[in-house]
């Protein structure tokens, strides 16, 4: 454009400084306000929060669970909302007032109960967000049934277990459809199962997944024979999916959209081209990789005839080619390698398996694909590689990786449904003091870039989780970057600056707007979170870390939402 015309500094704020103090830290000018904390009735008849988390299973069903995460809000009016919030996992320690040593049935179900997902509505009165007593407040559990739909359809063999389909797992991040509805995404479904029968061992697609006879630590197959993989073989395959929910209909089902692939999803990042909708949604493990779902014809088309635009379409699979070109490769049966001569069934067989079938094709490795984003003017595509040791690929360009990446690209023509784009290495992330390639100074240095969204002005915002063995280990790179925290970079510049900083313990997530931009909402997950064995919490000290956010001498920590606004109104960040 112009030379003349002086472009305005995108990033308006002061930055905050790093720190490991157990807060949670906004710039000069800025308020933060806690909101629906785990344990939160979600009706104002509700149980209360019980702070010795003696609350039994019926009523964590009837309160916000635990592990808040991905989160979108969806406007019903000025200044009202619905806040849909994914509960990705449950710390078993803090969850029951005896720990986790013994595992019931009682047990299992509340921790069933403290997953899935929140829809509450919210208003802003007198400056203040409060929780409305609303008819379409509504908590989704692993309890509430769901139905299938897409190539994997609700009678197809591989689903059948004898009970009906029930229950979303592990929520990680999310996305929202132009036609109003919540996308939730299935992460690491595959540490809830296990069995004690010794002679039960994983099929080649469930050691892809990582299912294991020993499982991850919920013992939930203990407690119930629906976790255990001898017991139940085939409750497992009812997850790794694309969920989607209506936030404004409390009685419809939630829906498991099978064609976008079954893999560990953590974003399901929605945008429109041609009319069409267009879904990228990454693969959050070492070396997986990064994925993208076109509807079959226009949205509004297929919807008015009947034909959802989430169960007809192609997926497809990235390769990053060295020299900056990249190509998605079709997850489509009868196409490349994915034939009846070479062992796939059909399409449903190729979207069970779906990390088999993007071997097939040739994908590219990645370091940890977490969140997608697209700008909104010029609809660049931008993704966090959270960490890694590294692949020999100049996508994922260092071996190893502890601080993360996001690489960008452009679609042929700026056309998402393109099958051929362009990729450059927008940023490396990390501490320059242990890396001097990386571009950040104190203001913006940061590690696992896990959490990203564009808001209206094209600021990049940037949520960080750095895992707590890293953080609390004095021998890592991480020594010099504090607690997790919000950045927001420029991404014509790569200028990076420090915006919130969390309490002790926890990662950022969940970031979204109001349309007008100015509320932020974000979500502290795992507060007081920890894994060296001195810190971590028991019965007797569940506040080892963190006592975020009641301060509450015999309280113990809680994932909470945080409404961020500023002092005089303005839109965040400019
Ligand atoms: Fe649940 Fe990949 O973060
Ligand atoms: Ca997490
Ligand atoms: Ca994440
Ligand atoms: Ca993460």
């Amino acid at each position: 454009a112009g030379g003349a015309r002086q472009r305005r500094r995108l990033l308006g704020f002061q930055p905050v400084e790093i720190s490991s103090a157990d807060t949670l830290t906004v710039p000069d000018g800025y308020t933060a306000q806690v909101l629906i904390p785990w344990g939160t009735p979600i009706r104002a008849n509700g149980p209360a929060w019980r702070r010795d988390a003696a609350n039994t299973a019926a009523e964590q069903a009837q309160q916000i669970g635990m592990s808040h995460d991905g989160m979108r809000f969806f406007p019903l009016g000025p200044d009202r909302g619905l806040l849909v919030l994914n509960h990705e996992y449950a710390d078993q320690l803090l969850l029951f007032p005896d720990g986790d040593a013994v595992m019931t049935a009682e047990k299992v179900a509340k921790s069933l109960a403290a997953h899935g997902v929140s829809v509450v509505e919210v208003a802003l009165r007198r400056g203040r967000w409060e929780l409305v007593d609303s008819r379409l407040n509504r908590r989704v559990t692993m309890a509430t049934p769901v139905r299938f739909a897409g190539p994997v359809a609700g009678d197809h063999p591989s689903l059948r277990t004898g009970a009906e389909p029930r229950g979303t797992l592990n929520n990680c991040s999310c996305g929202a459809t132009p036609w109003g509805t919540y996308l939730t995404c299935e992460e690491n479904w595959n540490e809830y199962f296990a069995t004690d029968d010794p002679s039960w061992v994983p099929t080649p697609e469930q050691a892809r997944y990582g299912v294991t006879r020993e499982g991850y630590g919920y013992r939930w197959h203990q407690g119930d024979p629906r976790f255990d993989l001898a017991a139940t073989p085939h409750e497992v395959n009812r997850f790794g999916w694309v969920v989607e929910i209506d936030p404004r209909d409390p009685t419809a089902k939630p829906v498991k959209r099978t064609a976008l692939g079954r893999i560990k999803h953590e974003t399901a990042t929605v945008t429109e081209s041609r009319g069409r909708v267009v879904v990228y949604t990454g693969d959050d493990q070492v070396g997986e990789y990064i994925y993208k779902f076109v509807s079959a014809g226009r949205w509004r088309t297929m919807r008015a005839t009947g034909r959802h635009p989430l169960d007809h379409g192609t997926l497809y699979v990235a390769r990053f080619d060295d020299d900056g070109t990249g190509r998605w490769l079709a997850l489509a049966h009868g196409t490349g390698p994915l034939t009846v001569a070479n062992g796939w069934r059909d399409q449903a067989d190729v979207l069970l398996r779906t990390r088999q079938a993007a071997d097939a094709v040739g994908a590219t490795p990645m370091d940890r694909p977490e969140w997608i984003a697209v700008h909104p003017h010029t609809n660049e595509v931008y993704a966090t590689l959270s960490n890694g040791p590294g692949f020999p690929n100049a996508a994922n360009p260092r071996q190893p990786n502890p601080f993360g990446h996001i690489v960008r690209w452009r679609e042929r023509h700026g056309d998402a449904t393109a099958t051929t784009f362009e990729w450059d290495i927008f940023l490396l992330a990390g501490d320059p003091a242990f890396d001097p390639s990386v571009p950040l100074d104190a203001a913006g240095m940061f590690g696992s870039p896990d959490g990203l969204a564009f808001d209206g002005d094209g600021r990049l915002w940037i949520q960080s989780d750095i895992s707590n063995s890293s953080l609390n280990n004095p021998r890592t790179y991480y020594v010099n970057l504090g607690n997790n925290a919000v950045l927001a970079a420029d991404p014509v510049t790569g200028e990076v600056r420090r915006f919130a900083v969390g309490p002790r313990g926890c990662e950022m997530s969940g970031i979204s707007f109001t349309p007008d931009h100015r509320t932020m909402f974000v979500n502290v997950q795992h507060p007081g979170e920890a894994v060296a064995t001195m810190d971590r919490p028991t019965p007797q000290n569940p506040r080892a870390v963190s006592n975020w956010p009641d301060a509450d001498p015999d309280g113990r920590p809680r994932s909470a939402t945080v409404a961020i606004r500023r002092r005089d109104g303005g839109v965040i960040g400019r």
